[in-house]
């Protein structure tokens, strides 16, 4: 095993989050509608959580949907609830023998009645798993996020502390993500997990998210085991 290797075995993120773009691109490159890039995408989300699931990493948040996708044009909308509808379906049984705990953060109300209980019946198959935690970021943005989280948090008349709003989180079920991956050239955290990055190590990648395999998810992990996390301190407090 190469030293690279060795370190990602060693400092392997907890929680991976994953701005997954480019499938347009994708498609259009090979002459094909969007369309086709988003189902080559359904496929490599899939492989991702099966690696991720193997290589120990315990909470994988993947931003499927946006707040803002919705001005998408409507065939293109309506493909990808579909999509995401019929992948609950197809593959909650796999992922439930996986032991994989599938979770759906977004804001529900904005999907119709089939696919909020396709996503129910999913959330409840899997529920008891103890592996992967999935954590599928649908209908979501971190304003929303960062929003309904202040307002659980004064109707629940607790403190308004930082610790305290982080649990009405959408990822209240997770950790703050170690790693933030984004694919597809852009640079930009787009209302993803706007309060939850705060200390996440960026890692942005050129490749297309239906090209971003195992190995170019293994040099993000390479490259993330050699970063120093300081959280605001000194590289000298931090390595002590
Ligand atoms: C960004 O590519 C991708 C999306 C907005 C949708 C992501 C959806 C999937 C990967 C399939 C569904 C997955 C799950 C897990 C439900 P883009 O269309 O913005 O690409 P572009 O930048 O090339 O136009």
């Amino acid at each position: 095993m190469s030293d690279k290797q060795k370190a990602t075995t060693d400092k392997l993120p907890q929680h991976i989050a994953i701005i997954m773009d480019g499938n347009g691109r994708w498609a259009q490159a090979r002459g094909k509608k969007r369309v086709f890039g988003h189902k080559a995408g359904m496929e490599r989300a899939r492989e991702m959580a099966e690696t991720c699931g193997e290589l120990g990493v315990q909470y994988l948040t993947l931003f499927a949907f946006s707040s803002e996708n919705w001005n998408r044009p409507p065939e293109e909308v309506s493909f990808l609830m579909d999509l995401f509808a019929t992948s609950l379906k197809n593959e909650s049984k796999k992922l439930n023998k996986n032991n994989v705990q599938l979770k759906v953060i977004g804001d529900k109300d904005g999907f119709d009645k089939g696919l909020r209980k396709a996503i129910d019946k999913a959330e409840a198959l899997t529920a008891d798993n103890d592996g992967l935690v999935l954590n599928i970021a649908a209908n979501y943005g971190g304003r929303w996020d960062i929003l309904q989280a202040g307002q659980k948090l004064i109707n629940s008349g607790q403190e308004v502390t930082e610790d305290n709003l982080s649990k009405f989180l959408a990822t209240g079920n997770a950790p703050e993500p170690d790693l933030l991956i984004r694919t597809g050239g852009e640079k930009r955290i787009s209302n993803f997990l706007l309060w939850q990055a705060a200390y996440s190590e960026l890692y942005f990648s050129d490749a297309l998210w239906p090209d971003f395999d195992s190995e170019h998810l293994k040099l993000a992990l390479a490259d993330y085991a050699q970063r120093q996390r300081r959280f605001g301190k000194t590289g000298e407090q931090v390595t002590g």
